[in-house]
């Protein structure tokens, strides 16, 4: 069913900013939530015609606030997208706390702090439909990322834990895991760091926001009533899970 209400965190930019739009086009009411880049959100919104919701998806108080705007301006979310990422990479002995604790805030909490949100509604409605964006090296880990593999593999098992609960309320908790996608993230990784990890990927470039995208339409359409729980692993072959 199209017009379902769906909330895209970091939906401005890179990977959600290419669900936001691909939800759109096909007749999603759809919300892109950002946290700070005002001149971005503000250009997104014009080009797109998509309402933008600033609020950072790790403060719980914020959420509360930005849901309940979303509700009053789109409508009830039906469906939602975890999908605000950030890195801060190093390895762990250089590591300090607030590189530590940004990436966990921001990919982690912001799952419990948007779902909390939501959950009741989806609950009384009998529908829902999550999808969380982990990544490959949640799954495999990676060289300099303790902070982001722990979050985007914590975001695996939520998800899992999720789905359990959701089940019986016609509510689907799913992930995908992105490899390397061409996007802004992806291109400040070092040149030389990046050129190795493009050679051990079997299908032989980066992955385009498009690829994910196609998988999380999939996951949130009506139809995937029986897929919940999985992980969907779009990596170009990168790690076979
Ligand atoms: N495995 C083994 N050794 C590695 C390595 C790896 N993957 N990467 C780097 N090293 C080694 C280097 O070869 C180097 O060794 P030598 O000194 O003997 O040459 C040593 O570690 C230090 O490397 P750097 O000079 O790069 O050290 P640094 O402290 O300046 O930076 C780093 C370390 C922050 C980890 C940097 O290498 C880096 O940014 N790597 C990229 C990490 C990465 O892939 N991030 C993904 C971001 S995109 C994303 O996360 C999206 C997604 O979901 C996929």
């Amino acid at each position: 069913m199209t017009g379902r209400v769906a909330l895209v965190t970091g939906g401005t930019r890179g990977i959600g900013g290419g669900i936001s739009r691909e939800l759109h086009e096909a007749g999603y009411r759809v919300a892109a939530n950002y946290a700070g880049n005002d001149e971005r959100a503000r250009q997104f919104e014009e080009e797109t015609g998509i309402p933008v919701f600033r609020f950072d998806a790790g403060k719980f108080e914020d959420v509360q606030r930005g849901i309940a705007d979303v509700v009053e301006r789109v409508g009830p979310v039906e469906v939602l997208v975890n999908n605000a990422g950030i890195t801060r990479d190093s390895t762990l002995h250089k590591m300090s706390f607030e590189q530590w604790d940004d990436v966990i805030r921001t990919n982690l909490t912001s799952c419990f702090n948007l779902c909390r949100a939501v959950i009741e509604s989806m609950r009384e409605r009998k529908f829902g439909r999550i999808v969380n964006v982990g990544s490959v090296n949640g799954q495999a880990g990676q060289y300099g990322q303790v902070n982001y593999a722990a979050s985007k593999s914590g975001m695996h098992g939520f998800t899992k834990a999720l789905a359990q609960e959701g089940a019986a309320y016609g509510i689907t908790v799913n992930a995908v895991a992105p490899g390397y996608v061409n996007t802004e993230m992806v291109r400040a990784v070092p040149e030389k760091v990046l050129e190795k990890i493009i050679r051990r990927i079997p299908v032989g470039r980066l992955g385009e926001p498009h690829d994910i995208v196609r998988a999380v339409f999939y996951l949130v359409s009506d139809e995937a009533d029986f897929i919940t729980g999985s992980t969907v692993s779009v990596n170009g072959g990168q790690h076979m899970y």
